[in-house]
């Protein structure tokens, strides 16, 4: 039975707005319901995307016209979308973290792409790494038909790539002129210091496509996330939907609901969540730190966690599931299913005492995983 369950990255029920919710549903359903007979289309509930449109300016600083916006059922259809409509053909090419989201590795492999893992270090992609394979690919006849990448709180390893970083990526990508997916599913989930712009502020190219949620700042049953790329990027993705468009009824409840203003709830949601990441790391610094690394998030869901060469991770996985400990091995996000000894720890859901209660259960299943006691040689994340 699981008890210590850090292993998907839901959202806080603690925090979850119900009354407000159910305000917000009443209002749209006396509003709106004669718009629920309808079909909508591909790009969905216009008060949503005037919604999202200023939640994006606002952050950015930049402004966002809704036109370019289309409503997606969860930000994964638009991850989905842009695969299908960016491959050509077979053997075509897609670049990523070397770590990236099982969801999009699923999805990309699903349909018929090739994922090139490019390495990270604690700033998110490797510049240099991405060149080197970006001159090795060219020179082969293989460009990649796109480059996607997790630039803030990175699924899985917590990591934000700085300003100055994210202008090298555009500036190479522009050199092959690949287009850019930049997936933000956890903007907004946001503990501290400076927001980094997104790429799509930075850089007025068609081939910028910018992917958002509101799976984690508000709840991943809504089934609601957006796309947002200029034309004619936008429609070429766009058209590639033929399910009548996103769920028009929970758009509205949600436009509803933020109507006040996207970041009051955030304002609730995150300090919650910014403490619970403290208490893994408090557990982590009392019981680990001889022996593993791990990243501090300043936003999103997760803790990255790199573990000593010798640990034996199948035997790892069954002692710490024996003992009511669930998480994600790093296999699970690795492009070629390498088994690294890395975990990811999703603390958002998770209650405070089963936090506290539950990194030394951990950390005893990691040193019983060992070959040895020896302190970790290791200092940095990868
Ligand atoms: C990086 C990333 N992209 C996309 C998704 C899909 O989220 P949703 O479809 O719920 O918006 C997730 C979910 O965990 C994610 O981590």
């Amino acid at each position: 039975m699981v008890i210590y369950d850090f292993a998907i990255g839901q959202t806080n029920p603690e925090t979850f707005p119900v009354e407000e919710f159910k305000q917000a549903a009443i209002r749209a359903i006396e509003s709106e319901h004669e718009q629920f007979n309808l079909y909508h289309g591909n790009k969905g509930h216009e008060g949503l995307r005037r919604a999202m449109a200023e939640r994006e300016s606002k952050r950015e600083g930049i402004p966002v016209d809704p036109e370019q916006i289309a409503i997606m059922n969860g930000s994964m259809q638009a991850v989905t979308l842009v695969g299908q409509a960016l491959r050509q053909g077979k053997d075509d090419i897609v670049i990523t973290e070397e770590f990236t989201y099982t969801g999009t590795i699923g999805a990309y492999k699903g349909i018929g792409l090739e994922m090139v893992g490019i390495p990270l270090d604690g700033f998110g992609m490797r510049m240099d790494a991405l060149s080197e394979k970006l001159k090795e690919l060219s020179d082969a006849g293989r460009l990649p038909r796109f480059i996607y990448t997790l630039t803030t709180y990175q699924n899985p390893t917590g990591t934000c790539m700085p300003k100055e970083r994210k202008q090298e990526l555009i500036s190479i990508a522009a050199e092959y002129d690949l287009p850019l997916v930049e997936d933000n599913c956890y903007g907004d989930v946001h503990f501290e210091g400076e927001k980094v712009p997104s790429m799509y502020a930075m850089d007025d190219s068609p081939n910028q496509i910018y992917i958002g949620s509101l799976s984690k700042i508000l709840a991943p049953g809504v089934r609601l996330g957006y796309l947002l790329a200029k034309e004619p990027m936008f429609s070429r993705i766009v058209n590639q939907r033929f399910d009548a468009g996103s769920n028009y009824f929970a758009a509205a409840v949600v436009a509803e609901f933020y109507k006040n203003g996207i970041w009051d709830h955030c304002e609730v949601a995150n300090p919650v969540l910014k403490k619970k990441r403290d208490l893994v790391i408090e557990g982590l610094q009392a019981n680990l730190s001889d022996i593993c690394t791990w990243s501090n998030p300043v936003g999103g869901l997760f803790l990255w966690l790199r573990m000593p060469e010798d640990t034996d991770m199948d035997k790892l996985v069954k002692l710490a599931n024996d003992k009511g400990f669930s998480f994600m091995p790093g296999l699970a996000f690795h492009v070629d299913f390498a088994n690294k000894p890395y975990i990811r720890l999703a603390f958002g859901h998770v209650p405070d005492d089963l936090i506290k209660e539950g990194i030394p259960v951990l950390a005893e299943a990691i040193k019983q995983s060992r070959t040895s006691n020896e302190p970790r040689n290791f200092d940095t994340l990868f």
